[in-house]
């Protein structure tokens, strides 16, 4: 099977094990009952917890063809496992899953025969060895976060979380589409609009070789197409890592407080930022909730609560 190439964010890159973004914090700062959520799928964690706070429906997109895989093996595990065994099938900390060959053949009893198809071939690649391919190029481990995923996920606070949830899943459906963000208000197998669109911190990723006269342009472009699938009062919203994590490296302009606001008078939109703890130690992350603004003044006096 074609390996994956670590640096990239392509159609096939390696699977994320775990969100690596504060999911339950900011989902505590928003409101997801009965919300219709269109959301990076990732490692599937967004879309999870989106369903665990009641959110009616969450469509998961993502540019790697492989997060639908990990999705559906999370979503999987989630029903077929128990808490402790899904703790140590992808880890109780970023980096010590075991994808274990045999509580795989648990969690395999609701995969597609596709999806099991893809997993068989992977772990016999690795002689059906889960901690070798979980540390393989086929998955991103984020080591350098230490928060636990317990932390970071709701629905793996607790045993109880962990029932609760798995009791709101059963009833759901789940669906992840390979797309690419750029083609977000022109994709034909994306259906309607949308409360709420978690863009994970992926417009962090999308500047990198653009010059920087056209920095404000590209990314107002993106939002304003990313702003056609919203429904008159949604949002939709982005991660930014502390500036503190940046130690040596540029901030990435999505995440810097004066691009954004130039964005926000260029693109007529109400933004606020929403701060919690952050991935790494004594530090704050925030997300940045942006907003159709309903005056073209540029200065619209934020609404969003
Ligand atoms: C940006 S990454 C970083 C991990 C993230 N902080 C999390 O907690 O999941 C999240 C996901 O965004 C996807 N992605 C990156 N660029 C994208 C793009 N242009 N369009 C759609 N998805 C993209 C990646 O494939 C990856 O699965």
């Amino acid at each position: 099977m074609h390996r994956p190439s670590h640096h990239k964010m392509t159609s096939k890159a390696p699977m994320y094990i775990y969100a690596t973004e504060m999911v339950s914090a900011y989902y505590n700062c928003l409101n997801l009952r009965r919300k219709r959520v269109l959301s990076i799928t990732g490692s599937g964690d967004q879309i999870i917890n989106a369903y665990l706070r009641g959110a009616k429906e969450v469509i998961g997109f993502d540019i790697n063809q492989y997060a639908s895989s990990i999705l559906e093996l999370k979503i999987s595990a989630l029903i077929n496992l128990n808490y402790f065994e899904f703790l140590n099938f992808f880890g109780n900390s970023m980096d010590n899953g075991t994808l274990d060959f045999k509580l795989y053949s648990k969690v395999k009893k609701d995969l597609s025969n596709k999806t099991h198809k893809f997993f068989l071939a992977l772990y016999k690649e690795f002689d059906y060895n889960g901690k070798r391919l979980i540390k393989s190029d086929y998955f991103r481990e984020r080591s350098s976060i230490k928060v636990a995923p317990i932390k970071i996920n709701t629905y793996l606070k607790d045993e109880e979380s962990y029932l609760y949830c798995r009791d709101i899943i059963k009833g759901k459906k789940f669906q992840s589409l390979t797309l690419d963000i750029n083609d977000i208000a022109v994709s034909n197998s994306l259906r309607g609009k949308f409360d709420i669109i978690n863009l994970s911190n992926v417009l962090n990723y999308l500047t990198g070789n653009t010059k920087s006269e056209d920095i404000i342009k590209t990314l107002t472009s993106v939002m304003r197409n990313v702003s056609k699938r919203l429904k008159p009062h949604g949002l939709f919203f982005y991660y930014s890592y502390s500036p503190h994590g940046f130690q040596g490296y540029k901030i990435p302009p999505a995440s810097q407080l004066e691009v954004i606001d130039e964005i926000k008078k260029v693109g007529y939109f109400e933004v606020v930022f929403k701060k919690f703890s952050g991935v790494s130690f004594k530090t704050f992350d925030r997300v940045n909730l942006f907003k159709k603004s309903e005056n073209k003044s540029g200065n619209p006096t934020p609404k969003i609560k």
